[in-house]
């Protein structure tokens, strides 16, 4: 499995730095049919990650490839527009190479955002939901992206995971949502390696061990970027509701489509939330 030496990440940082004015105050990352919240940077500085040594590529449909970096409700942001997963074949330190780079960046904050279905039965299709903590099912069975050799140049061997979503930024989103009307939900996002959707026993399973919402990425993210001592902020969009009676189908394109009806709740949280980030 693909794995890094620490000046790949400084060479990948060196680029995009000597194109940059300004610090870099917050990175997000954009998942499955999200991507539309990169229209909104202002002044726009777009770098595609075929220009970025190491850099990995997406297969995926409604996934671009670029780094969009602007201002967004008035602070500087870097968005990854596009992102890779372990179903693609990519290892963990491959899907999470864009965090270390923005490590290398100093970036302090990360927003994760990402598609997700909802296990959760008070969840409907369209719902956002503020990820209060994980499962990472990937992780746990042996393929962390902290496996192998650390590079203490970011953190420590054995890095704490108490509080992996910052509860600061949580109180920010639920006191955003009640400002704007948007019915938040909340809870615990589980990382599974997908690319099939789960049977109806796996989304009983996953609720009986506390899952609210299911997917396929952000995890090794956010274990890399706490890691790396960044503060993080997650918000799921509840693409679909999980069947556990084999009465529903999942479909890649529903989730596009219900993503684009969760886009805008979502740039309407971070407007509210970004000036005091
Ligand atoms: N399962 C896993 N990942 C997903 C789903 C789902 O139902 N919806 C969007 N991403």
């Amino acid at each position: 499995m693909k794995t890094y030496e620490y000046a790949d990440y400084v060479k990948a940082a060196e680029i995009i730095k000597e194109k940059i004015k300004t610090p870099i105050e917050l990175a997000l990352v954009l998942g499955s049919g999200l991507g539309g919240l990169a229209d909104e940077v202002k002044h726009p500085l777009i770098i595609d990650y075929r220009d970025l040594p190491g850099w990995p590529l997406s297969t995926v449909e409604g996934h671009k490839g670029r780094l969009v970096i602007g201002e967004l409700a008035g602070r500087m942001v870097l968005v990854q527009q596009g992102r890779v997963h372990f179903y693609e074949g990519y290892s963990p330190a491959e899907i999470t190479f864009p965090i270390r780079v923005m490590q290398c960046l100093k970036i302090p904050s990360l927003i994760v955002t990402n598609a997700a279905g909802g296990v959760n039965p008070s969840f409907s299709a369209g719902d956002v939901m503020l990820i209060t903590d994980h499962i990472g099912f990937v992780s746990m069975s042996g393929f962390n992206p902290l496996n192998g050799r650390n590079f203490d140049q970011f953190g420590p061997r054995f890095p704490d995971m108490s509080q992996a979503y910052d509860r600061e930024y949580g109180s920010l989103v639920r006191k955003a949502a009640t400002r704007t009307g948007i019915d938040l939900k909340e809870g615990v996002y589980t990382w599974l390696s997908g690319p099939s959707f789960e049977t109806p026993a796996e989304i009983r399973f996953l609720r009986t061990v506390g899952t609210d919402a299911v997917g396929m990425s952000t995890v090794p993210e956010v274990i890399v970027a706490r890691h790396g001592g960044m503060r993080v902020l997650g918000l799921s969009g509840i693409t679909n509701k999980c069947s556990d009676d084999g009465e529903m189908k999942a479909d890649h394109q529903e989730v596009l489509q219900i993503a684009d009806i969760i886009g805008p709740k979502i740039i309407r949280i971070l407007y509210e939330i970004l000036p005091d980030m």
